[in-house]
């Protein structure tokens, strides 16, 4: 009985960020300082950031959809131009291609995997076609050699927002593609409140992507204060935008970079026994982890098989509420939303992967806050589902 009223009380958020002590304790040093916009700190963030993802230059900005922004406009995107993106994402995805005066182009997803459908990508190249963004969905990475064979020398962003510590074929995310944007939003696995990455191999890129996410200006604020004429305001030899990171996120970055892999480990133990509690439920697919992937777990989506199942997706939603366990729809289906389905006369069975996912899909909490009698109770209550 006791026990009973426990479980009833009992509320587990989709996400909650893990932060404490040492978080708290990495905020003291800028408050202090002074300095809070970018500085030392998002430099050491970046720095740390470069390293664990195997790539010469990150480059930190305010979050993952001004970093898909500023990755086109440095590509030089363009009205006229076609950009090709998941129909199954975040809006942003396709919302950065908007900023620029293009058209996105939608292709379809592979409801296996989530990510882009690399045989309908090669039929949606044209001549337009000036980049490419494949999603590392929910964690989990895009077949980069297949969507890098369907479209040679077309430019290649990944929008790994889900992404941080996820790997291919070896290879971490961020480094897959010309260029990687990263999100640090408090769902992603590590977070600064709001926040996003950039990230390159490309010198001349790094230089470009710098000055665009402070403005334009030539040289960044902080190596102003510290030079010979901190009274002397830069040159602006381009429109920029002011997409930086505070220093307060990137002392918070510094942290929570280090604790990255513990994480995606952790979830990875979990993530392995949601699937095997599950793989017995024949009205639930479990996530796929093609050979070769690193999946970082973001996310653990399930699809909800409502032919077999004894409810309707949404209607277990609703009970796993009642029951204090919090879930979502994996993400939408972006060709469904009002605006692009209007602009671009888009029906909902254009894309049937992206359809289903968007129709079936269900996350259900994994994160680093989470107990271990918080799985159990969440599998006990998925199973006693009829
Ligand atoms: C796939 C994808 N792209 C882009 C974004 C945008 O990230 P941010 O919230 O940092 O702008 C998200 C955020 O959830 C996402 O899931």
């Amino acid at each position: 009985m006791k026990d009973q009223h426990i479980l009833a009380k009992r509320l587990i958020p989709i996400s909650l960020p893990s932060m404490g002590l040492e978080e708290w304790e990495a905020l003291k040093e800028p408050i202090f300082s002074g300095w809070i916009t970018q500085g030392p700190k998002v430099g050491e963030f970046e720095k740390l950031f470069a390293k664990r993802h195997n790539v010469k230059h990150a480059l930190a900005v305010s979050n993952c959809t001004t970093a898909l922004h500023l990755a086109l406009v440095v590509l030089g995107i363009k009205q006229g131009d076609e950009v090709i993106v998941p129909a199954f994402t975040w809006v942003s995805t396709a919302n950065a291609v908007e900023y620029c005066g293009a058209t996105p182009v939608f292709c379809d997803v592979n409801i296996e995997t989530f990510n882009i459908d690399i045989e309908q990508l090669k039929k949606k190249i044209t001549s337009k076609t000036k980049a490419i963004i494949p999603v590392h969905l929910f964690g989990l990475c895009s077949d980069m050699d297949n969507v890098k064979a369907a479209a040679p020398g077309i430019p290649i962003v990944e929008d790994g927002a889900c992404a941080a510590g996820s790997g291919y074929k070896g290879k971490p995310a961020g480094g897959l593609g010309d260029i990687g944007c990263f999100s640090f939003h408090p769902r992603k696995s590590i977070t600064t409140g709001e926040g996003g990455m950039l990230t390159t191999n490309n010198d001349l890129l790094a230089e470009k992507l710098n000055m665009l996410r402070n403005h334009g200006a030539s040289v960044s604020e902080e190596q102003r204060h510290h030079g010979p004429k901190p009274y002397i305001l830069p040159d602006f030899n381009m429109v920029g935008y002011n997409y930086r990171m505070t220093d307060l996120q990137g002392a918070l970055g510094i942290v929570q970079i280090k604790k990255l892999d513990a994480f995606i480990d952790e979830r990875q133990k979990w993530a392995d026994f949601y699937t095997n509690e599950f793989n017995s439920i024949n009205w639930l697919r479990t996530p796929i982890v093609p050979k070769n992937f690193k999946h970082g777990w973001q996310s653990y989506v399930l699809i909800i098989d409502e032919k077999k199942s004894p409810m309707k997706r949404n209607n277990m939603m609703e009970y796993l509420q009642q029951q204090g366990i919090s879930t979502r729809p994996g993400t939408h289906a972006v060709h469904m939303l009002e605006f692009y389905s209007k602009t671009y006369q888009i029906q909902p069975s254009d894309y049937p992967g992206a359809y289903s996912a968007n129709e079936y899909s269900m996350s259900i909490p994994l994160h680093n806050k989470m107990k271990e009698e918080d799985f159990h109770y969440v599998v006990e209550q998925i199973k006693s589902i009829q």
